[in-house]
């Protein structure tokens, strides 16, 4: 899998006596350093983590239950890029595109130059999907918008983990806001997605991020941090999956979170990661950034530490776009 693979030069990075982490040899061009303290932006006074609850019970019922409090500590030294040290960029189409929209699509994105140290993924709807696998160049792997919690059967309507891999896909979304706010699924049935697509062999790109009212209420890391932890109960492995931070009131609106604003989460998320998992999970697992990315800030975005990548929406329906989103880990690399 391309998340894993680490063809180039390895070498290992001795970042303290105790954290090394294997690179490849784009993260050998990158700083290797103190990731800075953030500050804190939410009230860290108490965090809220589901633990019962029915499929579709409404996200807002997740947030009621309260647990006892976890803050974020100092930071710790990690390389720049975490992980296989390759960025990571997804497109999700969401439910976009026609046969020949798709078609062209794939043929802006097969004459696109991408960056080599990029793992390259895009998310047709299902019914695309083969259509995608067969025109695509298997330079981009495919993931799927969303799967089915366990082995495929009597679900009227729903796609399998097996259906997908028999298709050629190497990816699913799971968690996702317009899944979560929109159809509904809660945090438990999303970590058992999780889990059941991660047995199967499919690595997940795992989504968490806050409403604008829980960042307005100073809630953004229980948000974050509760998500997580559903996810975190579910799997067995962090070792297939990408997390994406994708704030809800970024997604589709044009507003983009700041970097600053991203990568406070995402050290908290990493932070999170460290305590609550591993430190060598929190280290090597790709945190990526989602919510309005474009042609036009993702280079800002890219330059922040713990920025691993992005999850594009709206900007990965242009090839040449999303092309540049991309190419967009060449500013980290000046900026380390
Ligand atoms: P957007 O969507 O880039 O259109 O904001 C991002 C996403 O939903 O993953």
């Amino acid at each position: 899998m391309a998340s894993t693979s680490n063809t180039n030069t390895t070498q290992t990075l001795s970042c303290s006596s105790s954290m090394a982490v294997t690179s490849t040899s784009l993260a050998s061009q990158l700083s290797i350093g103190l990731r800075p303290p953030y500050p804190k932006i939410d009230s860290l006074s108490s965090h809220s983590f589901s633990t019962n609850h029915s499929f579709f019970e409404t996200v807002h019922s997740n947030l009621r239950l309260s647990l006892s409090p976890t803050k974020p500590s100092p930071s710790r030294p990690v390389v720049a890029m975490a992980g296989s040290g390759k960025f990571f960029v997804g497109g999700n189409w969401k439910c976009n595109g026609t046969k020949d929209s798709i078609s062209k699509l794939v043929s802006d994105l097969n004459s696109a130059k991408l960056e080599p140290d990029v793992d390259v993924v895009v998310a047709p709807p299902f019914l695309y999907i083969d259509q995608v696998k067969n025109s695509l160049s298997e330079r981009i792997e495919i993931s799927a918008q969303n799967s089915w919690v366990g082995k495929g059967g009597a679900f009227t309507g729903e796609i399998s983990v097996e259906q997908l891999k028999d298709l050629g896909c190497k990816w699913v979304i799971l968690g996702h806001s317009e899944r979560r706010h929109i159809i509904g699924e809660n945090d438990e049935f999303i970590g058992k997605k999780a889990a059941y697509a991660l047995s199967q062999g499919l690595g997940v790109i795992a989504c968490i991020g806050e409403l604008l009212e829980e960042r307005e209420a100073g809630r953004t890391f229980d948000v974050c941090f509760q998500q997580l932890k559903a996810f975190a109960d579910a799997v067995p492995s962090w070792d297939n999956i990408v997390i994406a931070y994708e704030p809800v009131w970024a997604i589709g609106t044009g507003k983009v979170a700041t970097p600053e604003q991203a990568q406070e989460v995402h050290v908290a998320v990493r932070d999170w990661l460290k305590k609550n998992v591993s430190d060598e999970v929190a280290s090597k697992t790709r945190i990526i950034y989602g919510g309005s990315v474009n042609s036009g800030n993702s280079a800002e975005l890219a330059k922040k530490e713990d920025i691993d990548g992005f999850l594009v929406g709206g900007a990965s329906l242009k090839g040449p776009e999303f092309a540049t989103i991309v190419n967009s880990v060449t500013s980290k690399k000046v900026a380390a």
